[in-house]
């Protein structure tokens, strides 16, 4: 007989989140950590609430997402640090698109940081820690069978969908949408039919975000480059957001840190494997 899944032991523990069972086999819960990591994981740190914020901001975005029809993972928010989310077949790539030169793109490229690209870039690149994340190109995905070509038209087609609607999201609030980092997956139905949706999150964790006047930095840049006040600049972007809770309720959600679910069982590595 089949046994249910066990609701208080984890599936994944990655970087910045823990992937637990959900209520049924096509769902996922995840649950935003304050862990921030940087530089293929080199420099660590927890910054207290974070997690709290990227779910808050995540959920918005994903849901925004939904409104204009864009397929993604986002089911519903369960608490202040978790969101059911369905569960995809993952495509191990990470898509950035790029509106503006910054972060490696300015290095390797040696287009100065803060240049206006002339059209939007869009990037892939492997996603494996063993190897750094290597860029790879459409001829890489194909061969080494990470894509069909039809799915790379749909994520090309979605990325640049979902960047045009959230230039405008964040335009609207003061904000450069300067570059951000996608994941896609697969959903298959009942009848086999495949299509490519959304997943993962979008937050100040994987999007690049400036002042549009001051050029402040309101993302993770702020952690790897020792700026400062991390938490203060996930909080303004969600405030500006309007998905802020009052700060007596944040409070209290950020220290209860620990999945709902249950205390996790320290065997990452081995859960790890599973996914
Ligand atoms: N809908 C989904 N179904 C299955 N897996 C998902 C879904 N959405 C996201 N994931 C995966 O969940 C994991 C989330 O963990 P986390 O963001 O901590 O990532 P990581 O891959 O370990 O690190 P990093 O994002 O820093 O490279 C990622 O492996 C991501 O690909
Ligand atoms: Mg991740």
């Amino acid at each position: 007989m089949k046994r249910p899944p066990n609701r208080s032991q984890p599936i994944y523990e990655g970087k910045a989140k823990i992937l637990l069972p959900g209520p049924d086999s096509s769902t996922l819960i995840q649950h935003f950590k304050d862990d921030a990591t940087a530089f293929n994981n080199k420099k660590r740190a927890k910054i207290e609430g974070k997690g709290v914020l990227n779910n808050l901001i995540s959920e918005y975005l994903f849901q925004s997402l939904s409104d204009i029809g864009l397929a993604n993972h986002f089911l519903h928010r369960i608490n202040m640090r978790e969101q059911l989310v369905r569960r995809l077949e993952m495509i191990p790539l990470e898509v950035i698109v790029r509106n503006v030169s910054a972060g490696s793109f300015a290095e390797r490229y040696g287009c100065a940081e803060g240049t206006i690209l002339p059209r939007s870039i869009v990037e892939y690149c492997l996603k494996d820690d063993n190897l750094c994340d290597p860029p790879v190109g459409e001829d890489h995905i194909t061969a080494f069978g990470l894509a069909h070509p039809n799915e790379l038209d749909d994520m090309l087609s979605l990325s640049l969908r979902a960047n045009d609607f959230l230039q405008g999201i964040f335009r609207a609030i003061g904000l450069r949408l300067v570059d951000f980092k996608l994941e896609f997956g697969r959903s298959i139905e009942e009848n086999g039919d495949v299509s490519v949706w959304l997943a993962d999150e979008i937050s100040p964790d994987t999007c690049r975000l400036w002042d549009r006047d001051s050029q402040e930095k309101y993302d993770k840049d702020r952690f790897r480059r020792d700026l400062g006040g991390v938490e203060d600049a996930y909080r303004e972007v969600a405030r500006r957001l309007k998905v802020l809770p009052d700060n007596s309720s944040l409070a209290a959600a950020s220290k209860a840190s620990t999945p709902r679910s249950a205390k996790l069982a320290p065997k990452v590595a081995e859960l790890n494997k599973e996914v």
